[in-house]
Formats: structure tokens, sequence, C-alpha cells
């Protein structure tokens, strides 16, 4: 009678055991059978008021029983663990071939952003960036560009000149940008264009002059290339930089470099042209510097000066920077207080 009570007991307990689905459930059967108040507990219990011969049968399945439940929970155990640890990877799967996220690190200074806007207008219409040195000989940044030694124009430049270097030859940090175009055209033959980024160094300094600041050159040399071009080009660039519609005009003006020579107006961004403090009461904002490349520039870097012709222009970043992004004082850009440069995130 007991012995078909265990037995039957021992068949559900297994059976329970091989579906039990989770640590919790696991532990209830165990309790149920093993603890305290277990079937098994109290058949085991009951075994010392049996009789000799009945303890022995009993005793020796009901031990069996417990074995084979030992070992039965022990396995389920470990088989749970480990589809609870194939579930955990499954839901936890880092694909570790996804790119990272950045972590954002501080923000953009106006002036290299103005100059990458710059240089992104002008890529996409065609002119490959370029740069040279901020050393530079007097050769590039004077001579070659048909300022010789006594020019006038040379005053004009305010130039930090630098002890002579190795070879002998005069030292200086560039004044401005236009060196660069001496430098793409040197050892090379048109069609050339370059737009070319950079610092350029003055010895001025005082609320509306910093000793270095920035300028992008740009120039295309080939044949047939007219003033015409210059213009267009010039004007798409102003409307797209500002991103609106503006009036832009083209003032005569002098460079030793470039002939005819021009300077570049677009109507005031802040009063649409009535006159106000940012443009004087004129009306009009100075932007830009312009013009044809002189002949002379072209045959000292052994261009043929009949065949050829080409323009060339140059900006200053900061004051570009400045009206596009409404900073009225120049020296937030050098001072890199973090609450200002924020503002530009
Ligand atoms: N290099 C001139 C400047 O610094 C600007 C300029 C560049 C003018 C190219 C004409 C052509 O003022």
């Amino acid at each position: 009678m007991l012995d078909e009570e265990l037995s039957l007991l021992r068949t559900t307990a297994l059976a329970e055991l091989s579906t039990a689905a989770s640590g919790a459930e696991l532990e209830n059967i165990r309790v149920k059978t093993l603890g305290k108040k277990g079937s098994l507990t109290q058949i085991l219990r009951g075994l010392g008021q049996m009789a000799e011969a009945e303890r022995a049968n009993l005793g020796a399945l009901a031990n069996a029983f417990k074995e084979a439940f030992a070992e039965a929970l022990s396995r389920r155990m470990q088989e749970i663990k480990q589809a609870e640890l194939g579930q955990r990877l499954e839901n936890e799967w880092v694909d570790v071939t996804l790119p990272g996220r950045p972590r954002n690190l501080g923000t953009i200074h106006p002036i290299t952003r103005a100059q990458q806007e710059i240089i992104a207008i002008f890529t996409a219409m065609g002119f490959p960036p370029a740069s040279g040195p901020e050393v530079e000989s007097d050769w590039h940044n004077f001579e070659a560009l048909n300022i010789p030694p006594d020019h006038p124009a040379r005053e004009m430049h305010d130039t930090f000149y630098l002890p002579p270097g190795p070879d002998g030859r005069k030292r200086l940090l560039r004044t401005h940008t236009s060196p660069v175009q001496i430098h793409v055209m040197e050892g090379r033959q048109p069609p050339l264009r370059a737009i070319a980024p950079g610092r350029v160094f003055r010895c001025d300094s005082d609320l509306t002059h910093s000793p270095m600041f920035h300028q992008v050159e740009g120039f295309m040399v080939d044949e047939g290339v007219h003033f015409g071009q210059l213009k267009g080009l010039l004007e798409a660039f102003l409307i797209q930089f500002f991103e609106r519609s503006l009036p832009v005009r083209f003032r005569p003006s002098f460079f030793p470099f470039t002939e005819p020579s021009a300077e570049v107006d677009m109507g005031c961004l802040f009063c649409s042209g009535q006159g106000c403090r940012v443009c004087k009461r004129t009306g009009w904002l100075e932007v830009l510097g312009s013009g044809m490349i002189h002949p002379n520039v072209l045959a000292n870097v052994g261009i043929d000066r009949e065949r050829y012709s080409g323009f060339a222009f140059g900006m200053g970043v900061e004051r570009l920077a400045m009206l596009k992004y409404g900073i009225s004082d120049m020296r937030a850009l050098f001072d890199n207080d973090v609450r200002f440069l924020t503002r530009f995130a």
C-alpha cells in the first residue's frame, strides 16, 4: 500500500521536476517533497515506526527516490540556468561592429566654422583646397606678387620680419594668403584653380585688428578667364554664405598683384541699406578684395601672360564670421570664453 503511494509520489515528483520552468518552481517542488513537511520527508520519518521487514523494503525505495529526486533536481537546475543564460545572451547582445557614439567634446570655433563653410562652397564650385607655409620668403609674399622691395604697398602690410634662414634668405610671417597663389602656380601650367584658407600676421593690434587673423584666398587661371566670371562667382558665393539674396557691388581699388582690382561690397545685413552703425551709415559692407591677376605675376611663375589670364580674390574670415553670426566685438573670437563659444554648438 505505502510502496504504491511512494511510487506514485516518485512519478509525479520527477515529472513535475522535468517540466519546471524556473528556479522558483524547482524550489517549490523541492519544499513540497523534501522540505520539513514534504511528502517524502514524512514517509522517511514514518519509517521508524514500521515493522522491520516493511521498513527495509520501503526504506530502500524511499532512499532510491530521494537520490533520484536529488539528481533530477540538480540536472533540471542546470538546464534552467543554461536556458536563462542563453536568454540573457540573446537579450543583452551587443553588436560590437556598430560604430561608437561620438562624445560631444566642445564646439567648433566660429572662425573654423566660417572657414569650413567658405571652403565647402568653393570646393562645390570646383576649386580644390590648397595651402602654403605661414613662414614665407620675401619672394612669395611680395616680389612674385609684383611688390618689389621699395614698393609703397609694403608699408600697408606691417610685416613681422624673421631672422634669415640657413640659406641667408629673408623670411617673414606671411601678411596675406596671396603667396599661396604663387605656390600653386610655380612649376605648373593652367588650367589652375585653388581655394586656400590660412592664418596671416600683421604687426597691428587694436580694437578692430588682431596681429594674427584668417584669410581665404581663391584664384583661377586659364585661357579666356575674365572679370564677369569673377563677379558671378563672388556674388554666388556671398548669397550662399549669407543664405539670402543680397545686392553686391564692385568698387575700383588697387592691389599690386591684380589689374584691374576691385573691392567687393555687399548690402548691409543689419539695416538693408538704410545706414546703421555696422555699415558706418553707408548701407554697404566691404567683404572681399579681388581683381584680374596682374600679367607680371603670371610671368613671375612662368605662365604665358599673353595666352592666359586669371582672377584672384581674398577675404577676411573674422569679418565674415562676425557678420554671419552677429558678433560685434572681434576680441570675443580670441578670448576663448566658453560661455561665448558654446553659443556655436
Ligand atoms: N591679399 C589681399 C589682402 O590681403 C586681398 C586680395 C587677394 C586682393 C587677392 C586681390 C586679390 O588685402
